[in-house]
């Protein structure tokens, strides 16, 4: 392994692993390719713009050319595939640009990679194509696909056609499905950064249904310390889960957030549900653990302390990310709240 590209590599995740891997990795060039979606921002990686490791190019997976000229330019020889349309209550207010994303994008992805010759790709993918759970048990491996949501339905899409290039034209792709990530960096539209920048500035934190769904949480540094043991020891075909084993309510992480920041429960709005909204997810991580010796560092207790401290440390950053689109995603998805 020489060259990776890492797609997606300026959203939440991506810009976490990027940090991790070029530290871990000290004779492996990274090549962040990023479209620069309203959930890219450069400014997740100033800290490493500097390193000579480290290149950056804007472009669309979506776009053939685009890709083709990164994986001439850097002789990729390794893809992990980050970059998709990952918001659930944004494919429900609109799903076209999730499937051109997750699903046309990923899958000139795999086919420049094919042309290419590379190595691994590595696909990152999510627990939520198992679709939901009952009161008991987890997903495995084998549990079937069953997506529920637009995201999740192309996310799944995506997991089926890389499977189908592994099999059928041998590139040796690895698929990962983690659980709920949280940690620095979140763009605020997801549960964890809207509920503390929302308590932070005293506004309604808006609960959905009975705010009993369950989620089960894994510190974002933990996830990428699993990807690139993947990376490392993974076998082309396989899929790997990947989750911390911490399940909560949202109603009890909402509740420990207003304690952290020492706001009162009376900013709690329950608000209509989510349609389609899944119940439960928790993730059986046997394998992972078991076959590549990988097993999460971080406490919850911990991770969220940190969590909401960087959120503390960080108001400029999300100051910034939270104006322009973002103000209109906000009153169109909140408008229970914006109104009352
Ligand atoms: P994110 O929304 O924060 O970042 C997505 C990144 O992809 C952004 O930088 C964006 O600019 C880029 N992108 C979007 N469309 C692109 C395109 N056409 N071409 C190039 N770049 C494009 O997402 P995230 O939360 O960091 O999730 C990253 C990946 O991990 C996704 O594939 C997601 O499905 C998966 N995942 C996320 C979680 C989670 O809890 N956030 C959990 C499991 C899996
Ligand atoms: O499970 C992995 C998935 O986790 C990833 O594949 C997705 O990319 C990621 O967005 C996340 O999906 P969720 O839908 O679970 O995350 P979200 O943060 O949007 O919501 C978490 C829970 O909180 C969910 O039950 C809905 C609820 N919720 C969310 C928001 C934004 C609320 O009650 N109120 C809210 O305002």
């Amino acid at each position: 392994m020489k060259s990776v590209l890492v797609t997606g590599g300026a959203g939440f995740i991506g810009s976490n692993f990027i940090r991790h891997f070029l530290v871990r990795n000290p004779d492996v060039d990274v090549i962040n390719f990023d479209k620069l979606t309203y959930a890219g921002n450069l400014e997740n990686l100033s800290d490493v713009e500097g390193n000579q490791r480290y290149h950056f190019i804007k472009g669309d997976i979506c776009e053939r050319g685009d890709v083709e000229l990164a994986f001439r330019k850097f002789k990729i020889d390794t893809v992990v595939h980050f970059a998709a349309e990952s918001h659930v209550d944004r494919s429900i207010l609109g799903s076209s640009v999730f499937v051109q994303t997750n699903v046309v994008g990923t899958n000139i992805l795999l086919d420049v990679a094919k042309e290419s010759g590379i190595q691994r790709f590595l696909h990152i993918s999510t627990d939520e194509v198992y679709g939901s759970l009952g009161s008991t048990g987890k997903f495995t491996e084998e549990t079937p696909l069953h997506p529920n949501s637009p995201y999740s339905a192309s996310k799944a899409g995506s997991d089926l056609l890389a499977l189908a290039y592994q099999h059928t034209f041998g590139l040796p792709v690895i698929i990962t499905r983690c659980s709920n990530n949280y940690g620095p960096y979140q763009f605020p539209e997801k549960l964890i950064p809207l509920m503390i920048i929302n308590a932070l500035n005293d506004k309604p934190l808006p609960v959905y249904g009975d705010g009993l769904n369950v989620r089960d949480w894994l510190h974002v540094v933990d996830h990428c310390v699993a990807i690139d043991a993947v990376l490392q020891a993974g076998k082309p075909g396989e899929v790997y889960n990947i989750g911390g084993n911490n399940e909560w309510k949202n109603i009890d992480i909402v509740k420990l957030i207003l304690q952290k920041v020492g706001k009162p429960e009376s900013l709690i709005r329950f608000v209509k549900d989510r349609p389609g909204h899944d119940r439960r997810y928790a993730i059986d991580a046997a394998k992972i653990k078991n076959e590549i010796g990988w097993t999460p560092s971080y406490t919850f207790e911990r991770g969220i302390e940190e969590t909401v401290q960087w959120y503390l440390n960080n108001r400029g950053w999300w100051s910034r990310v939270m104006s322009g689109e973002y103000q209109e995603y906000y009153q169109k998805q909140y408008d229970e709240v914006v109104r009352s």
